[in-house]
């Protein structure tokens, strides 16, 4: 039997998303309807489902920059990471039994919230090739799509190991879909992918030096992993540059909102999972310090704005915001007056705890002419 003929058994060697999601659907079996449950859950810190105006985006005219597009095109086509999300010689033999009952919990969660996350990229993307007629933005997409698939498909890999995983099939049916402009796709989605690099490579460094503290093999696909993600990103930061409208103006303050929410968000959401990083023995304050210096550093390609993260009011808000959520996590789990009125100041807390983030005046810059840039950590 001729073995190219066959096709591919895992999602690293799946050369479109369709073809990655009917292997995950044909291993769907498996699936645990907990983790899946966990994975339905939208709330403000849990990752979303969107769709958006796919006719807007794709009138998108990439001319204005189409040499810098057609180099990123080019990096993305040649595949360098095609089979790559596959357990190999380097994937070592993990515990899950022995492992310690908080850390075990907690490393679910963060593995089943990163499959989300990861899947969330794949049917957007792939929604955008299915629905777009402009050959520039369908092909960007359908090779993002690609790579999101074998992405949430590898978290997947690793989560069936210890007896959960998300049934991808049944999210992207039933999901709850959030409606968002493709502005904000842009600046929700590019955030999105420079903050997963700068996350990743940041753990990834982290481990280099302090293998001891590696206490799952997945850790070691994160370099070439967060290189998909930067060039997703460079994607976006290309698309935002065919209008300069996208980052100027009123515009200026919704970057700054997006900039604040994803940047407040990743760090409730880690503290909210002390074993997990006690046990990668990374302090979460630093850990958010270092993806935020790195994020800022990297979005000054196409953001005329950084956040000041050095301003002790940054800090103070944020602490103050996780305080608000944790009081908020413990009140939802009583019933009665007391617990009613614990979540209603627990919410007006967070609110004001956001917004006195938001207010912290930004640092502005000057924009390159050409975003393109490099992985650089
Ligand atoms: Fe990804
Ligand atoms: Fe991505």
């Amino acid at each position: 039997m001729n073995a190219h003929t066959l096709p591919p058994t895992h999602t690293a060697d799946a050369t479109t998303a369709e073809e990655g999601l009917a292997i995950q659907e044909a291993q769907a079996k498996m699936d645990s309807a907990a983790a899946t449950a966990v994975a339905m859950q939208n709330t403000l810190l849990t990752p979303r489902f969107y769709t958006t105006d796919f006719d807007e985006l794709d009138a998108i005219d990439v001319t204005p920059v189409r040499a810098d597009w057609d180099a990123l095109i080019a990096e993305m086509v040649a595949d360098p990471n095609k089979g790559h999300f596959r357990k190999n010689e380097d994937w070592d033999q993990v515990d899950w039994e022995n492992m310690e009952p908080e850390l075990r919990k907690e490393f679910i969660d963060f593995l089943i919230s990163s499959c989300t996350a990861e899947f969330s990229g794949c049917v957007l993307y792939k929604e955008m090739k299915r629905r777009g007629a402009n050959p520039d933005v369908t092909q960007l997409f359908q090779l993002m799509a690609r790579d999101e698939a074998r992405h949430a498909g590898f978290i997947n890999d690793a989560l069936r190991e210890a007896g959960v995983a998300v049934n991808l099939g049944f999210l992207t049916n039933s999901k709850k879909y959030t409606y968002f402009r493709p502005k904000f796709i842009y600046y929700a989605t590019y955030l999105s992918e420079k903050i997963g690099y700068a996350r990743y490579i940041t753990i990834f460094r982290h481990l280099e030096a302090h293998p001891e503290h590696r206490f799952h093999p997945i850790f070691k696909w994160f370099q070439e992993w967060c290189n998909d993600e930067f060039r997703h990103g460079e994607a976006f930061a290309l698309l935002m540059k065919t209008d300069p409208k996208l980052t100027s103006g009123v515009n200026v303050l919704w970057i700054k909102f997006f900039l604040t929410a994803v940047f407040a968000t990743m760090y409730v959401r880690d503290h909210q999972r002390p074993a997990f990083h006690e046990a990668l023995g990374v302090d979460p304050d630093w850990y958010g310090h270092e993806v935020f210096t790195k994020t800022s550093a990297i979005s000054t390609q196409v953001f005329p704005i950084t956040l000041d993260i050095d301003n002790p009011r940054w800090t103070a808000g944020l602490k103050r915001l996780q305080k608000a959520n944790a009081d908020l996590a413990a009140a939802t789990d009583k019933s009665g007056l007391g617990a009613f009125l614990g979540r209603m100041t627990a919410r007006a807390r967070a609110a004001t705890a956001f917004a006195a983030l938001y207010m912290i005046p930004a640092k502005k810059h000057r924009v390159p002419e050409s975003p393109r840039m490099e992985p650089a950590y």
